[in-house]
């Protein structure tokens, strides 16, 4: 396995396995890695012969009062998971080499960077969208794998590789998660004993949301109702968004006649964290229950 620092060879890498008639796959992070990442890592390796893993903090995707300073960095555990996973590259670039002096140059997608996280973090899908389109101009790839635990994410990473002509294949892979079904998170290092049982609300309340959508509920707001309950019997949650939107396009939606995600953003109190506090977020796609299905 290969540490790379550098755009330039980073590409030559990149355009030596395309010669050679190999599929090139990349997997973006920023590190801290942990199973989530490396169910990225074996869907790549399924999908191609080079597989290569971005390891970088982008400061662009974080406000000033976020946790860009303090966010987990441990890039010799980083390379030794990688190498243990079969990751041919890791790409590890300095903040130069992806933003060159005097940078002015910003990717930004419409109506599915809005809502959500759009909305409680308006700078970050340019910064997320800006640095993946500077990756995949980097790595070149033909497939290029995200996790929908961030659901948005990976919808505006589609949507920008599509709308740019990119030619890279976005590959989404379910949300692993901790035995107890805590969604895995390089942010959950910041959560003490207590918050991380409270934390286990986000899943319970994609569960009782779901569990009522199959009994034929389709009114967003009564699953919302369901959700948002179950994240209140957590003493300390401190609810971002609680929303039903359709799954394509994230716009609103009047009823569960189609498949929708119900997307969460909960913060806890994390005085390890810089900011004091730990954002998590989890979602699950509902589909219209069955009962009142005249098929
Ligand atoms: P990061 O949070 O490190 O996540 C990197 C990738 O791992 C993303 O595609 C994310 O959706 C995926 N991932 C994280 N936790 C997961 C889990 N529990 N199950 C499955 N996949 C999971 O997302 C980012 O970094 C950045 O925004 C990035 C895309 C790298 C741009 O800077």
């Amino acid at each position: 396995m290969e540490l790379v620092r550098t755009v330039a060879a980073l590409g030559a890498r990149a355009d030596a396995a395309r010669a050679a008639g190999r599929r090139v796959a990349l997997v973006p992070t920023m590190g801290a890695l942990h199973k989530g990442h490396l169910a990225l890592v074996a869907e790549a390796r399924r999908r191609a012969e080079l597989v290569i893993v971005s390891i970088f903090v982008n400061p662009t995707q974080f406000a000033p009062n976020e946790d860009l300073a303090s966010y987990p960095r441990d890039l010799d555990g980083d390379v030794a998971k990688c190498r243990a996973a079969g990751v041919d590259v890791v790409f590890a670039p300095a903040p130069a080499e992806l933003y060159p002096e005097g940078a002015q140059t910003w990717v930004e997608v419409g109506e599915l960077a809005k809502p959500l996280c759009g909305a409680s973090r308006p700078h970050f899908f340019r910064g997320v969208a800006t640095v993946v389109a500077k990756l995949f101009a980097a790595a070149r790839p033909h497939v290029a794998v995200f996790g929908e635990k961030d659901y948005q994410q990976l919808q505006v990473v589609k949507r920008l590789a599509r709308d740019l002509l990119l030619g890279v294949e976005v590959v989404g892979v379910p949300t692993a998660r901790e035995p107890d079904g805590l969604a895995r998170s390089s942010r959950n290092v910041y959560l003490d004993a207590a918050m991380r049982g409270e934390a286990l609300a986000l899943v319970r309340a994609l569960d009782a949301a779901e569990a009522l959508a199959r009994t034929g509920e389709r009114s967003p707001a009564a699953l919302l109702e369901t959700a948002h309950k179950e994240l209140l019997r957590a003493p300390h949650a401190d609810v971002d968004y609680v929303e039903l939107r359709d799954a394509e396009t994230l716009a609103a939606v009047a009823a569960l006649d189609r498949p929708a995600v119900l997307a969460l953003a909960v913060r806890f109190p994390a005085p390890r964290a810089a900011s004091g506090a730990v954002r998590l977020i989890d979602n699950r796609v509902l589909r219209p229950g069955s009962q009142e299905d005249p098929r």
